[in-house]
């Protein structure tokens, strides 16, 4: 019999498992109760979208140093933020990014709002960033969903509709998941998984904390999953 996918297993592997990424509260500092700062989550959720985590990390660190806060980095001259973001590409990106940091400083006084709805009003602020930034930074009752989460669900459920039709339907499963309590280290672990265990190829499955409740894993399906429309 194969069990039923828990929550909790998962942030246990993460307390365990997380990657030691530069945005990222590490355990100790947890554990004593420290909470990301949504500037540096945003901020980094922003650079992640369609830029590897290895791509990012530098940049990440240069922006932090030279612009420490929301304020800092509203505060700064265009062609400097552009100038510092070259190479990252989807340049929109960073406009969007100085026009945000201005939204928040002038009209927020500054921190970010621990809302989804005011997070989406954000500019360059989606569906995905406003969850993402809302779970991680302040635990909001979010689900965040990517290309990770979306290959973790189609495997764990043995879900053979084809990407993009499947996504309505991996997002439930994802929601359906997701804890009352710790949205945030839940997202975190999900795209954690996806990208160290239940990688695209020869995914490690001996090692997955979710494989006695993995429907792909019983019928050895893994490798073919997530099914995609051939374009
Ligand atoms: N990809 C996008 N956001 C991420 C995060 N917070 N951790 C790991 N991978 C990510």
């Amino acid at each position: 019999m194969r069990d039923v996918a828990d929550p909790s297993d998962l942030l246990d592997w993460y307390d365990h498992n997380a990657r030691a990424l530069p945005w990222r509260v590490g355990p100790r500092a947890r554990a004593d109760g420290v909470r990301p700062d949504p500037y540096r989550v945003w901020l980094s959720e922003i650079m992640l979208q369609q830029t590897t985590v290895a791509a990012v990390k530098s940049y990440y660190e240069v922006f932090t140093a030279r612009w420490p806060t929301v304020s800092d980095l509203a505060a700064a001259r265009d062609e400097d933020v552009m100038a510092a973001w070259a190479g990252l590409g989807y340049y929109a990106r960073a406009r969007n990014l100085l026009k945000c940091a201005r939204v928040v400083a002038e009209e927020h006084g500054g921190v970010f709002p621990a809302d989804l709805d005011a997070l989406r009003a954000l500019p360059g602020v989606g569906p995905y960033t406003a969850a993402a930034v809302g779970a991680i930074a302040f635990d909001l009752p979010a689900t965040v969903v990517d290309g990770n989460v979306e290959r973790v669900m189609s495997r764990l459920h043995d879900e053979h509709t084809p990407l993009p039709a499947a996504k309505p339907i991996l997002t439930g499963y994802a929601e359906a998941l997701t804890p009352d309590g710790r949205t945030g280290d839940y997202a975190q672990a999900v795209m954690d998984l996806g990208a160290t265990i239940c990688s695209p190829r020869n995914p490690a499955c001996g090692l997955c904390p979710w494989r006695r409740a993995c429907a792909a894993w019983e019928a050895g399906t893994q490798a073919e999953l997530p099914k995609k429309t051939p374009k």
